[in-house]
């Protein structure tokens, strides 16, 4: 039975208790952790989480993605919008995926609204902050079980 789900964050994201709170709550990366541990354990999913400020690295861990987990929760922060290097590596990676953003993108700056890895995912969460996380692990369960 598949059931493990890499959490990759991408640039930034270990910033969040120093980022805007109104956009993006005031929780730090180890908190948003917690809660997610938290859900992912009432689903019956085993998590793991990573994160890095360079893209290389971004797309080195999607490399190797498929020998470590069965889904990913992607949320690449800005990379979102323009690496079309972490959008290879996912389609390499073969592994379903779920978008999450924290903030509402499509709401935000015109260029937030675009992303380059959307089509390759199963799911898109996004404005819904750390509860987004959620959705995303039972859109990977439901896809695990399809
Ligand atoms: C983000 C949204 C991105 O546009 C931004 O660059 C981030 C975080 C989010 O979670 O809302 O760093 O992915």
């Amino acid at each position: 039975m598949k059931n493990r789900v890499d959490v990759l964050h991408g640039v930034n994201l270990d910033q969040l208790g120093r980022r805007d709170p109104e956009v993006y709550g005031g929780g730090a990366l180890s908190q948003l952790e917690g809660c997610v541990k938290g859900f992912a354990t009432e689903l019956g999913l085993d998590v793991t989480f990573w994160q890095t400020n360079h893209e290389g690295e971004y797309c080195e861990r999607l490399h190797i993605a498929s020998e470590r987990a069965d889904g990913l929760i992607l949320n690449p922060g800005a990379w979102t919008h323009y690496s079309y290097a972490i959008r290879d590596a996912l389609e390499l990676s073969g592994l379903p995926a779920v978008e999450v953003h924290l903030s509402e993108v499509d709401s935000r700056d015109d260029w937030r609204r675009k992303s380059v890895i959307r089509d390759l995912c199963v799911g898109r969460v996004q404005g819904k902050g750390v509860d987004g996380y959620r959705d995303a692990l039972e859109l990977l369960k439901a896809d695990f079980g399809s």
